[in-house]
C-alpha cells in the first residue's frame, strides 16, 4: 500500500502565515510522494462557539485556500470531515481508549480553556477527534506545525493502546514538523506564536490580507535590539523575520545573510513586505478564481473517497470489539 499523509486545518477565523509556512506548504510539497487527505476539520471549530452562517463561508474558503496553495485534487483528496460521519463515530470508541488523566494534560486544552469561561466539554474532546481523523485513515505521516506535537503522541498512545487490547487495528502515524517553519512567530511579540487568536490583529499576516496591510503589519512589527541581520536565537524577532523572508525566497540562510550585510532593520521589513506581496497576488488571483460548481464537485468526490477508505477502518474497529448489532452472523 503506497505511503499515507492526512492533515487539516481548521475553517475558523482567517489562515495566516504561519498556517501556510508550517503546514499547507508542506502539505503542497509531500503529496507527490505520498497518498494524500486534507481535511477541513469543521467540526473541531465548533468546539467553540462560532456564527453558523460564517462558519459555512469559511468551511468553503478554506477549501479555495487549499486549491491556491497548490493542492492538487487530482492527486489529493480534500474534503470536509462533517461529510464522512465515521470521524464522530470513532471518536466515541477512542474516547473510550482515553484517558482522562491524557486529555488533562494537552497543553493546547490549558490554553485554550483558560481563555473562555463556558469551556465545552468537546473542547477537552478535541485532540480524541483529532486522532479520530488520523487513525480512519491508516495514516503513516501527519504533517503539522510544532503546537501539534503533543496531540500527535497522544494518537500514538491511543493507536498503540487499541492495537495492544484488540488487535493489531491501527496504523501507528509519526508527526512531520519541519525543522524551519514549524513555529511562525507573532509580529507585535516574537514570544508567541503567530494565532488567529492574537489579541493584536497586526501580530499576524492573513493569507488574504491586500498589499497595504502587508505592508503595515511588516512596518510595525517589534524589532530587537542590536543592528545586524542575521539568524540568531537570541533575537526572537529578528529570527523570525528572518525564517519567514527564508521560506518565501527559497535562500539559504547564508545567502540572506549576506544580502543583508551592512542594511537595517528597515530594508528587511520592506523586502520581506515586497516578498510576501509577490507570495500573495497570484495566490489571492487563483483563490477567486475558483467557482462554486468546481468546489462542489471536488468536495463530492472527497467525500466518496475518504468514506470508503473510513468506512472500512470502521467496521475493523466494531469487529475487533465486538459491538454488532443487526444483521451480523453469529
Ligand atoms: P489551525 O488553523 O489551528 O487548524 O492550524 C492549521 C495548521 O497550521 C496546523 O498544522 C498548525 O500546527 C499550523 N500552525 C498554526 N499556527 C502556526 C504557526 N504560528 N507557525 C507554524 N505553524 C502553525
Ligand atoms: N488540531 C489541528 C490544528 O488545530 C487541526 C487538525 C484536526 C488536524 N485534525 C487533524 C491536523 C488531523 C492534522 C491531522 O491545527
Amino acid at each position: 500500500m503506497p505511503k499515507r499523509i492526512f492533515s487539516g486545518a481548521q475553517p475558523t477565523g482567517n489562515v495566516h502565515l504561519g498556517n501556510y509556512l508550517g503546514a499547507l506548504r508542506n502539505w503542497v510539497a509531500l503529496q507527490h510522494e505520498y497518498e494524500s487527505f486534507f481535511c477541513i476539520v469543521n467540526l473541531h471549530a465548533v468546539t467553540i462557539p462560532q456564527d453558523p452562517k460564517l462558519l459555512a463561508e469559511k468551511t468553503r474558503e478554506l477549501t479555495r485556500i487549499y486549491l491556491a496553495v497548490g493542492i492538487d485534487p487530482d492527486v489529493s483528496t480534500i474534503f470536509v470531515q462533517s461529510d464522512v460521519h465515521q470521524h464522530a463515530e470513532l471518536t466515541w470508541i477512542l474516547n473510550c481508549v482515553a484517558r482522562m488523566s491524557e486529555l488533562e494534560r494537552m497543553t493546547q486544552f490549558k490554553d485554550k480553556s483558560r481563555k473562555s469561561e463556558n469551556v465545552s466539554a468537546g473542547l477537552f474532546d478535541y485532540p480524541v477527534l483529532m486522532a479520530s481523523d488520523i487513525l480512519l485513515y491508516q495514516t503513516d505521516l501527519v504533517p503539522v506545525g510544532e503546537d501539534q506535537r503533543q496531540h500527535l503522541e497522544l494518537t500514538r498512545d491511543l493507536a498503540i493502546r487499541f492495537n495492544r487490547d484488540y488487535g493489531d487495528t491501527f496504523r501507528v502515524p509519526e508527526a512531520y514538523i519541519p525543522k524551519v517553519g514549524a513555529r511562525i512567530m507573532s509580529l507585535s511579540d516574537p514570544t508567541k506564536k503567530m494565532s488567529k487568536s492574537d489579541d493584536d490583529p497586526n501580530g499576524c499576516v492573513m493569507m488574504l490580507d491586500d498589499a497595504d496591510a502587508v505592508s503595515r503589519k511588516f512596518k510595525r512589527d517589534v524589532t530587537d535590539s542590536g543592528t545586524e541581520i542575521r539568524f540568531d536565537d537570541s533575537r526572537p524577532a529578528i529570527s523570525n523575520l528572518l525564517t519567514i523572508y527564508q521560506l518565501l525566497t527559497g535562500k539559504t540562510s547564508d545567502e540572506i545573510e549576506s544580502h543583508f550585510a551592512g542594511k537595517g532593520y528597515a530594508q528587511l521589513k520592506q523586502d520581506l513586505a515586497d516578498v510576501t506581496v509577490e507570495f500573495l497576488r497570484p495566490f489571492q488571483e487563483r483563490v477567486n478564481g475558483i467557482g462554486t460548481e468546481q468546489l462542489n464537485r471536488l468536495l463530492g468526490q472527497g467525500r466518496e473517497k475518504a468514506s470508503k477508505i473510513a468506512s472500512t477502518t470502521l467496521s475493523n474497529v466494531y469487529a475487533a470489539m465486538g459491538v454488532v448489532g443487526a444483521g451480523t452472523s453469529e
